[in-house]
């Protein structure tokens, strides 16, 4: 089985403190960039612009949880080509199939990920199937307090079993890892455990190591 991919969350409040992670030589280590929510909501379509610019050849994300005008929304980020878009689970069947047109119309390869909040249900993703996404990324929110449940890890086994490429998010440290052990995922993405260590290039490889470790 593949390891699961490491993704850095970049939701820092600027580029300047974006680029304070990065420089750490961490962009080396990591299989993807993601301009956060949060750096997306300081400093707009420009930090897609910034770090695509920088990382031609590197997977980078496109965060911005899109939930409605999905033309609109997602044509600002399809500017600059991120490899990976998210949207929101909430957001109508409607939005998530206008990102999708806008992807095509642009002849991009851009692949649209759900993520999963709030009141989704395994019917939705059915629908969300049927129209052609494969990606979903599972969120444990950070205003939950206390880690993963036993419940949040059946739910990501479950998404696996529907064949969907599944990324697991929120609050994870590599010390973490071992309880998704087993599990087929695309991705794992990590925040704050990166960004705030005293060493983010080597927590980073010890990441990866962990996970070459326990998904060889
Ligand atoms: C917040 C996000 C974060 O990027 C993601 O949850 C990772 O953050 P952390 O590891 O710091 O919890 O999508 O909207």
């Amino acid at each position: 089985m593949n390891r699961p991919l490491l993704q850095l969350a970049l939701d820092n409040t600027s580029l300047e403190d974006a680029f304070n992670t990065l420089n750490t030589g961490v962009d080396e280590v990591v299989d993807i960039i993601e301009c956060g929510t949060i750096l997306l909501c300081a400093e707009g379509k420009k930090a897609v612009e910034t770090i695509r610019n920088r990382y031609p050849d590197k997977l980078v994300v496109a965060d911005f949880k899109i939930s409605d005008s999905g033309r609109v929304m997602a044509g600002l980020l399809l500017e600059y080509k991120p490899d990976l878009i998210t949207c929101n689970a909430s957001a109508h069947i409607g939005t998530v199939k206008a990102v999708m047109d806008e992807i095509k119309e642009r002849g991009l390869n851009t692949r649209v990920q759900i993520e999963l909040y709030g009141n989704w249900t395994m019917d939705d993703v059915h629908v969300w199937k049927e129209i052609g996404v494969k990606q979903l990324i599972l969120h444990h929110s950070r205003d939950i307090k206390g880690g993963w449940s036993d419940a949040e890890i059946a739910k990501a086994k479950e998404l696996c079993d529907l064949g969907m490429e599944v990324t697991v998010t929120g609050s994870i440290e590599y010390k973490d890892f071992e309880r998704f052990k087993g599990l087929p995922l695309y991705c794992i993405i990590a925040g704050r455990s990166i960004r705030d260590s005293a060493n983010p290039k080597e927590e980073a490889r010890k990441m990866i190591q962990t996970l070459e470790q326990l998904w060889k």
